[in-house]
């Protein structure tokens, strides 16, 4: 029914269910692509060969998620999404499996709690197989952000920047142990074992949330491995793909490769492939 003549007609009222942003930073996160160049890293987490920077992290988790909900990363690395789950008041909980990477992450965690305080959520970050993470007794989560080993690539020779890591004596890759995604050497194996990974995080995640993976495709001998969409297609299995949104670096030094005899392209961009667990699949 109408209200009478002459008296105003009462604004509706929109109740944001997924996040705490305001109509202006929500439609800013809507552009399908970002140019981040990520900040020079500190001298703890730059022995990690394939770190995300925790600006992309705050980007995704605060549309993702409202504050004290529950963020997982089932291959934390040396923490990016769990740091920047705790420092805009998320609950945190990871999983990584170098010992190495796992006690940086903690470190760097512990000191962002502690400088908290008691406005600190929760966190929990295990050294564990993520390809047992049923196993490990995790809560559910409201959101996963996270990144696998691109393939073996750190491993190709002449990967980009290489060279540089080499000179300055930092690991060129994960870790040796036979368990790390980042040393399956057959593609087909590689894919199918990420997915089965992200088949254990969608029974961990509630129905309706978010999961983002930032991966890339990627090149080995003469051809391009199309990873991210081999990914897209595996994970679409169990959830839904929503989209991708496109991570631009700008500030990467071009390189000649082929150079007047082949093409070969300076690949500067990683996908963020956003999938959904739905509450109904139809
Ligand atoms: C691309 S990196 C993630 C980087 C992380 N997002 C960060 O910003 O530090 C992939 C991570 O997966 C870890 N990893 C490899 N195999 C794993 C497994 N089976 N279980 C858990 N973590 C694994 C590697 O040690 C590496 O730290």
């Amino acid at each position: 029914m109408s209200p009478p003549r002459g008296e105003a007609v009462p604004r509706r009222q929109f109740v944001n269910r997924l996040n705490d942003l305001s109509p202006r930073e929500w439609i800013k996160f809507q552009k399908s692509w970002f140019v981040l160049n990520p900040p020079r890293r500190d001298a703890g987490v730059l022995t990690h060969p394939g770190k995300f920077p925790e600006a992309l992290a705050e980007q995704f988790i605060t549309f993702f998620t409202k504050r004290g909900q529950r963020v997982l990363d089932p291959m934390a690395g040396t923490g990016s999404t769990l740091f920047a789950a705790l420092a805009t008041g998320r609950e945190a909980v990871g999983v990584e499996l170098n010992p190495a990477f796992a006690a940086i992450a903690q470190e760097r965690l512990a000191r962002l709690a502690a400088e908290l305080g008691e406005s600190s959520p929760p966190w929990r970050l295990l050294c564990a197989d993520a390809r047992a993470l049923l196993d490990l007794d995790l809560p559910q989560a409201d959101y996963c952000l996270t990144s696998p080993p691109y393939w073996d690539m750190l491993r190709r020779k002449g990967f980009e920047g290489q060279r540089e890591r080499r000179a300055r004596g930092l690991p060129l890759a994960y870790s040796d142990d036979a368990a790390d995604l980042g040393n399956i050497a057959d593609y087909d194996r590689f894919v199918q074992e990420v997915g089965a990974i992200f088949d254990q995080v969608h029974a961990l995640l509630r129905p309706g949330a978010y999961l983002t993976v930032v991966v890339k495709n990627v090149k080995k001998g003469n051809r391009m491995y199309p990873l991210a969409w081999d990914l897209a297609r595996r994970l679409g299995e169990r959830f839904t793909l929503k989209d991708e949104r496109i991570w631009l670096q700008d500030d990467q030094r071009l390189a000649p490769y082929g150079m007047f005899h082949a093409w070969v392209s300076n690949t500067h961009h990683h996908y963020c492939l956003n999938f959904r667990k739905e509450r109904e699949r139809v």
